[in-house]
């Protein structure tokens, strides 16, 4: 009989080292989650193409997994385009949680979006949905970490709305997090039990989506103009204010949105 050795996630003595690889350790929200986890004293492994760990090709994953209690997930698709990015999060997905069953992985953790099931128009989400949907079906025990948009990411959410000097954008409340905010909410729950359900990570302060862009591009000092139009789209999808604010227990991230804006500004 072939017995595969699962190794247990969430029952880690406290302070005990554990290996922790992270899928799309190079990006926004890996790089931060890597050097939190290695501060905490766990061995995390940064893992994506330019360290020769590729998820749509399979190319050094069985190397990286091996002897890994904890796979966290944060890649993204370098193409939004929705086909592009449907393929991108199935293929990633099937290949990642096929490598962790047969590493005996104990507890794969995935970043998702909040929402991400309430907005079937935009290709994205629906790409995001296919992840989660493969996660649950998988072996491997798991938790979803569905995070609101990244504070980080309000420029990208004006340049997709903007034609010329303006741009349209619905006025749905939102509550963005910051980066390092999801980053230890990420790394907690890297090193917690595995949840098999979604826990949720948001600001705790809501505002329309409109105001939040307004006050970002002026901090900037960019010039454009903001107009709130309810049925401006989000990434192809209409908005209301439920479809992107989190449910009744979410984790707050400490960061308040002005701290972030006036950190976000260059020296003077
Ligand atoms: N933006 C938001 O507001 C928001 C909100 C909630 C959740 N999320 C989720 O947060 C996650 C991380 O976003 P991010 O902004 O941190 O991403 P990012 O900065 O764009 O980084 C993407 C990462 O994915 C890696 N990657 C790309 N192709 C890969 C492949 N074939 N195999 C393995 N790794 C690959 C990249 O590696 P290389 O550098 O080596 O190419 C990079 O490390 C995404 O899943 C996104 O859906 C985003």
């Amino acid at each position: 009989m072939h017995l595969t050795l699962v190794r247990m996630a969430g029952d880690h003595r406290k302070g005990a080292c554990i290996k922790i690889v992270v899928i799309g350790g190079s990006g926004l929200i890996g790089t931060k989650l890597v050097n939190i986890l290695r501060d905490r004293g766990q061995e995390a492994l940064a893992a994506s193409p330019t360290s020769g760990v590729n998820t749509l090709t399979g190319e050094g994953l069985a190397e990286a997994l091996a002897g890994a209690q904890v796979v966290v997930d944060v890649a993204n698709s370098p193409s939004f385009e929705d086909t592009a990015v449907l393929a991108f999060f199935e293929t990633s997905g099937r290949n990642l949680l096929a490598a962790e069953a047969a590493a005996g992985v104990g507890h794969h953790v995935a970043l998702s979006v909040v929402g991400a099931d309430r907005l079937p128009d935009s290709g994205y989400m629906r790409a995001k949905v296919a992840q989660e949907a493969l996660i649950r079906s998988a072996k491997v025990p798991y938790t979803i970490v569905r995070a609101t948009q990244f504070f980080e990411f309000l420029g990208a959410i004006a340049g997709s709305s903007s034609a010329g000097d303006t741009v349209r954008l619905p006025p749905a409340r939102m509550q963005p997090s910051a980066a390092a905010d999801v980053a230890a909410a990420l790394a907690d729950v890297a090193v917690g039990t595995p949840v098999n359900g979604i826990v949720e990570v948001a600001d705790p302060e809501p505002l329309p989506m409109d105001a939040f862009v307004r006050r970002f591009l002026r901090a900037h000092q960019d010039t454009r103009q903001v107009i709130a139009d309810v049925h401006a789209r989000y990434f192809g999808a209409e908005l209301n204010d439920h479809s992107l604010t989190p449910g009744d227990n979410p984790r707050l991230g400490p960061t308040r949105f002005e701290d972030r804006l006036s950190r976000s500004l260059p020296p003077r």
